[in-house]
């Protein structure tokens, strides 16, 4: 492949605008600039072949550790999904998790777009894998529609071959522990590769098997049935509707659950989207994925900064891809599979490794009351002592960042100032979360939980 540009500086002129902001109506004359220092660019990342007949593949970027605790060999590694079904993980990437974030700034008719350096990336201390998932998704390469999977099962089984074929890329990664993560849809997939991982490694030689060690879900879509339930009693009690508007959206919502229920898949997936319309155009918010903020997500950045044909080769992604933050083909082949429910994944994973269910507590998509009304239907002999474990109040540096609670393998933090990304509103403290899930610091320890003195005091 090519060597490493040294610096990029990049200049992109009117021509390149006039498409970029075909949409901005009042943009007459800016010029967007963009750079990519080298010390950014990811340690290795490029395109993992999941089918060797029809060469369709996965892209990734990945992060070394920046300040591993223990020796590379030994050193976590996590893999980032994010949701759609359809959307880039260069969003998580630079956007939400990764070591560097693009930011924009504006002066005299010129957009600079560049990247600075995140505080909380998830690399502090572990690996971090990003792969754009499933085929046909961000720089993903589907060699055609029919190959983009249509279920969880064949969306796993890409995401097997994928993570296998990286970890023989280099002898250091070969039997570090593997954590899943992701956000949002990725509430399907981390379940689904978790699980297909465990029933795979029974039937391969130690050497072939992946080092499954927990999986953790942001903001998920996991249960959708329990989950479209509860969107009506949420905005309510948030005071975003009134009691009549309330019963408006129960009878939609009741409507998508029927669907799921007589297995009407596409249709109960509009019904769905019918309760999120609705409940949008109720509340007149900018968007449902947090409803403090009056200007949605900036993810439209992530989109211009990947348009660049200098960036792309930086990354060493195809050129000829035309980079969109979400895949409307993707999405399409995904609708049937929206409505279909992976609890009993999560239920396989609780049993045999740990899980972590986290939300921003400012989302009214898939926050905290709707993970909460799945994790009370799982079948798991332990779930009452989970419901009747205390919620702890979780501090990072000593300021409020949130409640955590717990019981053996099955861990759910709720992130206080948060949406539905819950990095990119919480940085550091999600760093903080994840860190001591991982390592079982803290709150997040095995052992029986002990308060400081202090942190008593706080709580009263
Ligand atoms: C690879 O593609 C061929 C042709 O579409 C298909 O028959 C086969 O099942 C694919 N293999 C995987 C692992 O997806
Ligand atoms: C699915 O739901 C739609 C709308 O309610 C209905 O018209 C259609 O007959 C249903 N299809 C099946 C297979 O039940
Ligand atoms: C929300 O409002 C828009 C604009 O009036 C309309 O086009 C759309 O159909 C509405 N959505 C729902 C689900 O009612």
């Amino acid at each position: 492949m090519e060597s490493r540009p040294k610096k990029l500086h990049l200049f992109l002129l009117l021509l390149l605008l006039t498409s970029l902001y075909c949409l901005s109506s009042s943009a007459a004359a800016i010029t967007l600039q963009s750079s990519f220092p080298q010390e950014a660019l990811p340690t290795k990342s490029g395109y993992l072949t999941v089918n060797s007949t029809t060469g369709s593949a996965i892209f990734y970027t990945y992060y070394e550790a920046q300040k591993p605790r223990t020796p590379l060999s030994e050193t976590p590694i996590l893999i980032w999904l994010q949701g759609g079904p359809g959307c880039s993980s260069m969003l998580g990437n630079f956007y939400e998790l990764g070591p560097w974030r693009v930011s924009s700034s504006h002066g005299q008719n010129v957009e600079h777009l560049s990247l600075e350096r995140n505080p909380g990336s998830w690399n502090r201390i572990f690996g971090l894998l990003f792969l754009d998932n499933p085929i046909g998704t961000g720089f993903s390469v589907a060699s055609s529609p029919e190959e983009i999977p249509t279920n969880q099962h064949d969306v796993a089984k890409h995401l097997f071959i994928a993570t296998r074929k990286f970890v023989a890329l280099d002898s250091l990664f070969e039997n570090r522990p593997i954590y899943l993560t992701g956000e949002s849809y990725a509430g399907k997939y981390v379940p689904a590769f978790g699980y297909y991982t465990l029933k795979k490694n029974k039937g391969l030689p130690k050497s072939r098997r992946l080092n499954l060690a927990g999986v953790a879900i942001g903001n998920g879509l996991t249960d959708p049935e329990a989950q479209v339930g509860t969107h009506a009693v949420s905005a309510y009690y948030s005071g975003l509707i009134n009691e009549k508007q309330k019963t408006q959206l129960e009878t939609l919502q009741k409507e998508a659950i029927i669907l799921t229920r007589n297995g009407n898949w596409s249709e109960a997936t509009s019904a769905r989207s019918r309760v999120l319309g609705t409940l949008s155009n109720m509340t007149g918010l900018a968007t449902l994925y947090d409803f403090r903020r009056l200007q949605p997500y900036e993810d439209e950045l992530v989109a211009k900064f990947l348009s660049n044909v200098e960036i792309k080769r930086a990354l060493k992604a195809r050129e000829s891809i035309v980079f969109d933050v979400c895949s409307d083909l993707v999405g399409k082949v995904l609708h049937e599979d929206v409505m279909k429910s992976v609890r009993y994944m999560v239920e396989f994973l609780v049993k045999n490794t740990k899980v972590l269910l986290y939300q921003g507590q400012c989302d009214l998509r898939d926050g905290v009351v709707s993970t909460e009304a799945w994790i009370k239907k799982m079948k798991w002999e332990r779930i009452g002592k989970f419901l009747e474990a205390e919620r702890i109040v979780w501090r990072v540096n000593d300021e409020l960042a949130g409640y955590m609670q717990k019981w053996e393998t099955l861990t759910h933090v709720v992130v206080m100032n948060a949406g539905h990304l819950v990095p990119t509103d919480q940085a550091v403290n999600s760093q903080a979360m994840i860190e001591d899930w991982v390592l079982e610091n803290g709150l997040f320890s095995t052992g029986q939980i002990k308060k400081k003195p202090s942190d008593i005091g706080k709580s009263l």
